[in-house]
């Protein structure tokens, strides 16, 4: 009886912490107005999001997953044929190799090679996103990042909107993994159930109960 408190509520506490709050995570709250969080949650502004970061960040990084690349890598005529022969989302090892020059170049005018943002809504979440796109210099003192979309929180909230729509499933696709999910924490309780009425007949059979 104890032990199976014990497991229970141990389990309880496992899935409270993995799906609803993670309370080991850094929570360093950032604050970011309603009306941006919702165009930064919207899909709808993810492609005017697109066309934003290239205008305004696509000189200095990548979003590798969404096969967006800093533009002197872009304008490299090697891109085409890479991509070519290794799909449009080049591989890091043959993107790293291949555009060492450019990514050298950008490491000496930046002290280190902007990041590849391709996972970075994950990462750091929309509120410190706003806060750092709008003004680098107050969230990291002494970055490099140039305060390049200043005074503009709502295009920078529609590029959240496109770097959250490239680092997260859509949707439709999360809605497809929950089913997945409740349907094989499901099967696992049926068959849990099954064994144990299987293993009491046994029991009973072998006339220890
Ligand atoms: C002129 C080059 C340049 C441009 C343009 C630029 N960035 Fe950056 N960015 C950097 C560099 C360099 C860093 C690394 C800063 C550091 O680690 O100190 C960086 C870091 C970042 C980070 C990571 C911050 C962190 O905490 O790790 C994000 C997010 C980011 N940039 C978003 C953007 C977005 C969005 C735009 C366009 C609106 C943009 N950047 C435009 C150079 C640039």
């Amino acid at each position: 009886m104890i032990k199976t408190a014990f497991f229970t509520i141990l389990t309880l506490v496992f899935f409270y912490i993995i799906w609803i709050n993670n309370v080991f995570a850094p929570h360093e709250t950032y604050e970011m107005p309603e009306q941006y969080k919702k165009i930064a949650e919207d899909d709808r502004y993810a492609k005017e999001g697109k066309q934003l970061f290239e205008q305004n960040c696509q000189a200095c990084h990548s979003v590798r997953y969404d096969a967006v690349y800093p533009s002197a890598i872009q304008a490299n005529p090697n891109l085409k044929a890479l991509q070519e022969q290794y799909g449009k989302v080049l591989p890091r090892d043959v993107y790293e190799s291949a555009f060492q020059a450019e990514l050298a170049q950008l490491k000496e005018s930046f002290g280190k090679v902007p990041p590849d943002l391709s996972t970075i809504y994950i990462a750091k979440g929309k509120e410190y996103l706003f806060n750092f796109i709008l003004e680098p210099q107050k969230v990291l003192p002494g970055t490099s990042m140039p305060a390049v979309i200043t005074g503009k929180p709502e295009e920078t909230a529609k590029i959240i909107s496109y770097l959250r729509s490239v680092s997260e499933p859509s949707s439709s696709e999360k809605a497809k993994r929950t089913l997945m999910g409740i349907g094989t924490i499901a099967y696992l309780v049926v068959m849990g159930v099954l064994i144990w009425i299987w293993r009491s007949r046994i029991l009973k059979r072998m006339g220890l109960h």
